[in-house]
């Protein structure tokens, strides 16, 4: 199950094991994103997406196991909630429902979608229940059309159509992708510009861990930590690269999510983790590599200072 490789002795490693990894059990939960996948299924096909590669069933989250998260996570004091993992969130017809009775429980509760339903009427809704904001995952024009074969003007009219809601502020665009032009990108950033948008954050694509083994360069990860992902099923997977499940940590039907986050199995894993005993699911990943403001970004998380 696991493999061990040398860790590079960083500061980041220091610090990493300083702070958020400093046990193998957690008491705090309150750092903690929970992650609940309303649906894994899709109207995309993104190119740079495991979801056409996941063999998983596709469905549904059911009420009584939505709710049953919305209580456990308020009793062990979980602040966050992204409704998303491997579909896209907007295709639940629940999805405003689910999102007012997450936020009037306290939560703050944020989405991510593709943005092809996020006309007006559901965005203004989706602020309405409370929602804390949006993100629009997106790339410029020719390269969205490339990637998810999809019509950009339809994301052009939805945006055209926010940037008249007194809520606009709410929607946050992350650029994803590197398949563009500097001129392209700088079109890109006008377009949003001249409607008030701007990207937060420029994402380079992750392997959704299914490199070769020991490929890559390693850092600590803060997901074992900090994130919590619920299939729609209340499977319990690893974190969001591992889109098939292929290590259950248990089902939030039959446990409390406390009982898992803490359970022998999870406490093992970060437990191994530390001691540089990586599962192989972690080699074959590159997201910290690649995308390596996470450590900063779980340090922010867990101090409430920005580091970026
Ligand atoms: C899997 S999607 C699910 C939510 C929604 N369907 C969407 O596209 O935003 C969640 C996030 O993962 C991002 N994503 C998908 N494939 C990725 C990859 N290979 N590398 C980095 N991010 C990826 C998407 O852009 C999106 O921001
Ligand atoms: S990135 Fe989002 S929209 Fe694209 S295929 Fe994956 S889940 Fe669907
Ligand atoms: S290293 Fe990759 S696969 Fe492992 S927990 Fe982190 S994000 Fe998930």
């Amino acid at each position: 199950m696991y493999k061990k490789i040398l860790i590079s002795n960083t500061k980041q490693n220091e610090y990493f094991k300083e702070t958020l990894g400093k046990s193998e059990i957690l008491e705090d939960y309150s750092h903690i994103e929970l992650r609940p996948e309303i649906t894994n299924c899709c109207n995309f096909e993104c190119s740079f997406c495991a979801h056409q590669i996941m063999k998983r069933k596709k469905g549904f989250m059911k009420d009584d196991l939505f709710n049953k998260i919305l209580k456990e996570a308020k009793e062990i004091g979980i602040k966050t909630i992204d409704i998303r993992n491997m579909g896209e969130p907007l295709l639940d017809e629940k999805l405003v429902d689910r999102t007012q009775a997450a936020s009037k429980l306290g939560f703050e509760v944020h989405t991510h979608t593709n943005g092809f339903l996020l006309n007006f009427n559901l965005f203004n809704e989706l602020c309405e229940a409370g929602i804390s904001y949006i993100i629009l995952s997106l790339s410029p024009r020719t390269e969205f059309e490339k990637t998810r074969n999809r019509d950009f003007g339809v994301i052009e009219n939805n945006l055209n159509e926010i940037a008249r809601s007194n809520y606009k502020e709410r929607l946050i665009v992350d650029m994803i992708g590197a398949d563009h032009t500097q001129k392209e990108e700088e079109e890109f950033e006008q377009f949003l510009d001249n409607l008030g948008f701007q990207i937060r954050k420029k994402l380079i694509t992750h392997n959704f861990a299914t490199s070769n083994i020991n490929a890559l360069k390693y850092n600590y990860c803060h997901r074992l930590w900090n994130s919590f992902t619920i299939n729609w099923n209340g499977d319990v997977p690893l974190c969001c690269m591992d889109y098939d499940g292929q290590l259950n940590l248990g089902n939030v039907y039959n446990n409390h999510i406390r009982d898992i986050i803490n359970s022998s199995l999870y406490s093992e894993v970060r437990k191994e983790h530390l001691a540089g005993n990586f599962l192989e699911i972690c080699l074959k990943c590159d997201n910290n590599h690649i995308n390596n403001n996470l450590i900063n970004r779980a340090l922010e998380n867990y101090t409430g200072v920005n580091t970026i």
